[in-house]
């Protein structure tokens, strides 16, 4: 999309603009644009930005800033006019251009030699060229850009009709409001894509249900395309979608001709390089800034090496960073696609080849009860344990009594799993249609099945909660928390230690974890001297970990491990959280009313404020370090790596000094990278970042003096 040259004079343009903001004028707002786009593309397309989140803001803001005195400067694929305005959208019903078929499936190498012999007979040739590519796990889409300029967004709907979500498909941002497409003769072109949901942008919603208290989605692809259909488009900016484009289903060129890839009278028409394989228009595509996969695609002669292709790529599935489910084998020449032709449900020169699933059907034997840290019951199904993507399933939580609702699940019910790559399995349904009748409903409990004590229920929540502070479930999943991995992260420690414990009454609280009776743990069979040495390490290096992982650790409603950081952030001592009202907690990014009241509570209980007490009295950190040290944040949003021997500082002092100012540690050099600090006898790194312009080379001295 961008020639080198190109790229280093946006560059230097995006420098020039940000070092002297007051050149910005109403004369360079086209320029100014195509910074944005330009940056746009290198953050969301190629994943590979050049500037910092913030200067990217600044640039973006001066825009506006622009716009809004000079309304009539305003196109409508400026970088602004992503943002929707309208609240509650409707989606009109609208006509592909041409019907969305679906694909012909297959699994196994013989499926595959089968389509290659159909394919063969039909063509009559010997060998075909087959052009592959992921089958992305997403949401379909359909858009339409006319003069280069995008009309249209598009779900599948039924394939011939779908619904317009234009509105809502601007805000995935590395779908081009305008692309080049008249550069390749086009006038008019429709093409199809998947919206996707990346596993890191998934992983970060599902974190943010759960400090919510809501169940997590199952998979990204649910995500995906509940995105889709939100009523407010701000709500889908906030999801991080992300777009494949990897299908040209119909154009018009400029001199009058016109392709539908279900047509079968495409013989006049003049093909340039890219329209005239597949692979030839997913470059095209690529060229135009849209994120095709130009580099995940494979063109092979012949069925055996299509098979090796589908089969090595299974195998890697996990390393990337979205799901697939499949690959797509396409007939790469477009004439031949063009005599092969369509069924009324699938492209005859296309097949996807399935990869096993991750999905598997079992019976619901029973629910359990489970009470958590925060009180909060959780029933918990258990499963006739069934084989799913590399492990062993046999239980499942299923949330809360809506949640149960919702599936419509019974004992005894068939239901359907899913475990999509990382992600802790779900059931994704159950199955009404085949129950015996003698199914069970789940029967939620009142009572504590801990300590008996009578469950409540807040009217605005589905949980049901034991109240009892004392109730020996709670104290135990506390811990259990607290000595987590994301949490105090105490190596060795562990569940099945914090319950042995408990249960022999050597630990009953959060503070019991500093003043444990080695000598008697001593005594307990599997605990040799290295066995407590190590226990009893792990559990003294707690005490200096940063704050937010002490606030994550202290187990607050809502607070997962990006409140945290918040919370953390906000203080030079834990205790100061006490001292703010509801208020100013809510003037804090990201934190809401719920929030604001679960930590003021929190902070409000005396219990809670004697525990934290006694932490600190048993030598736990409860101040921000890095709040506390005499830093700046004049390095704010810029990277450094250190490389070679440093002759005035060690190499983690010297990080630390970067840190303390602002900057971030980065671990390789890459484009993302501002400040290469040289040392003696430096090496790879040095050569690697020569070749990156942007990358400043300094020495130790000059690092010095910028953090003076
Ligand atoms: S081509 C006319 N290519 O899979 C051919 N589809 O199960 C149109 N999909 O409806 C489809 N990745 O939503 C094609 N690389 C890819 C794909 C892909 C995912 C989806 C698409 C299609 C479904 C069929």
């Amino acid at each position: 999309m961008y020639s080198a040259a190109t790229s280093k004079k946006l560059q230097e343009q995006t420098q020039s603009f940000l070092e002297n903001t007051a050149s910005i004028t109403a004369d360079n707002i086209q320029a100014l644009r195509d910074v944005l786009r330009f940056h746009e593309y290198r953050y969301y397309v190629i994943d590979d930005p050049l500037v910092s989140d913030a200067e990217y803001d600044q640039l973006y803001k001066q825009l506006e800033k622009l716009e809004t005195g000079n309304p009539l400067l305003i196109t409508t694929d400026s970088p602004t006019q992503r943002v929707g305005s309208s609240l509650n959208q409707n989606f009109p019903t609208v006509q592909h251009l041409v019907p969305m078929l679906s694909l012909d499936n297959s699994y196994n190498a013989e499926d595959l030699f089968d389509f290659d012999r159909k394919a063969r007979e039909a063509t009559n040739l010997d060998v075909i060229e087959y052009c592959i590519e992921p089958k992305f796990d997403g949401a379909s889409i359909s858009l339409i850009y006319e003069n280069d300029i995008l009309v249209r967004g598009a779900t599948r709907g039924n394939g011939v009709e779908g619904e317009d979500i234009t509105t809502n498909i601007k805000q995935i941002k590395s779908i081009p409001l305008s692309a080049p497409f008249s550069k390749y003769g086009v006038q008019q072109v429709e093409i199809r894509g998947e919206i996707i949901m990346t596993k890191k942008a998934f992983a970060k919603y599902n974190e943010g249900l759960a400090e919510q208290g809501l169940p997590p989605l199952a998979n990204p692809r649910n995500a995906a395309s509940g995105s889709l259909r939100q009523k407010d488009p701000k709500a889908v900016a906030k999801r991080n979608l992300d777009a494949f484009l990897y299908h040209i289903s119909y154009y018009t060129t400029i001199d009058g001709f016109t392709f539908s890839s279900d047509g079968e009278q495409n013989d006049e028409l003049p093909r340039s390089k890219f329209l005239a394989t597949h692979g030839g228009s997913l470059d095209m595509l690529w060229e135009c800034g849209f994120r095709s996969p130009k580099k995940e695609k494979m063109v092979v002669k012949g069925i055996e090496e299509v098979i090796k292709h589908v089969q090595d790529f299974e195998a890697m599935r996990d390393t990337l960073p979205y799901e697939i489910d499949g690959m797509v084998i396409k007939v790469n020449d477009f004439g031949l696609q063009d005599i092969m032709g369509m069924t009324t449900h699938h492209p005859r020169w296309a097949i996807a080849f399935k990869f096993k699933a991750r999905q598997a059907t079992t019976k619901l034997r029973a629910v359990e009860f489970q009470v958590g840290r925060t009180g909060a019951v959780t029933p918990v199904a258990k499963l006739e344990p069934v084989f799913l993507g590399g492990v062993t399933v046999g239980s499942i939580s299923i949330h809360n009594e809506d949640y149960i609702k919702e599936k419509d699940l019974k004992i005894g019910d068939t239901v359907l799993i899913e475990r999509a790559g990382d992600v802790i399995p779900q059931i994704v349904k159950s199955m009404p249609d085949i129950r015996t009748g003698k199914e069970k409903e789940i029967v939620y409990p009142r009572q504590c099945p801990v300590c008996k004590s009578e469950l409540y229920k807040e009217e605005t929540e589905a949980v049901w909660r034991c109240i009892n502070i004392e109730c020996p479930a709670q104290a135990v999943e506390r811990i259990i928390h607290f000595v987590s991995k994301d949490a105090m992260d105490i190596k060795s420690f562990g569940e099945a230690n914090v319950r042995k414990f408990y249960d022999l009454g050597l630990l009953k609280d959060v503070p019991g974890i500093y003043k444990l009776d080695f000598n008697a743990i001593g005594q307990l069979e599997g605990f040799g001297k290295k066995s407590i040495d190590n226990l009893s390490s792990a559990i003294e290096a707690s005490k200096q970990q940063p704050l937010y992982r002490l606030v994550y650790a202290l187990g607050i409603r809502f607070v997962g491990e990006t409140t945290a950081k918040t919370l953390a952030n906000a203080v030079e001592n834990l205790m100061d959280l006490a001292k703010m009202s509801e208020e100013e907690l809510q003037q804090l990014e990201d934190i809401g009313v719920k929030v604001a009241q679960s930590v003021y509570n929190f902070f409000s209980n005396q219990q809670n404020l004697a525990m934290l007490e006694e932490l600190q009295q048993l030598g736990l950190q409860l101040k921000n370090v890095k709040k506390e040290k005499t830093g700046t944040d004049t390095l704010h949003g810029q990277t450094f790596l250190f490389t070679g021997t440093l002759a005035k500082l060690k190499r983690n002092e010297a990080e630390a000094l970067a840190e303390q100012h602002g900057g971030k540690i980065v671990s390789g050099v890459s484009s993302k990278l501002n400040y290469l600090v040289v040392g003696e006898d430096a090496g790879s790194k040095l050569e690697k970042a020569k070749k990156i312009n942007t990358i400043k080379i300094i020495t130790e001295d000059e690092f010095l003096d910028i953090v003076k």
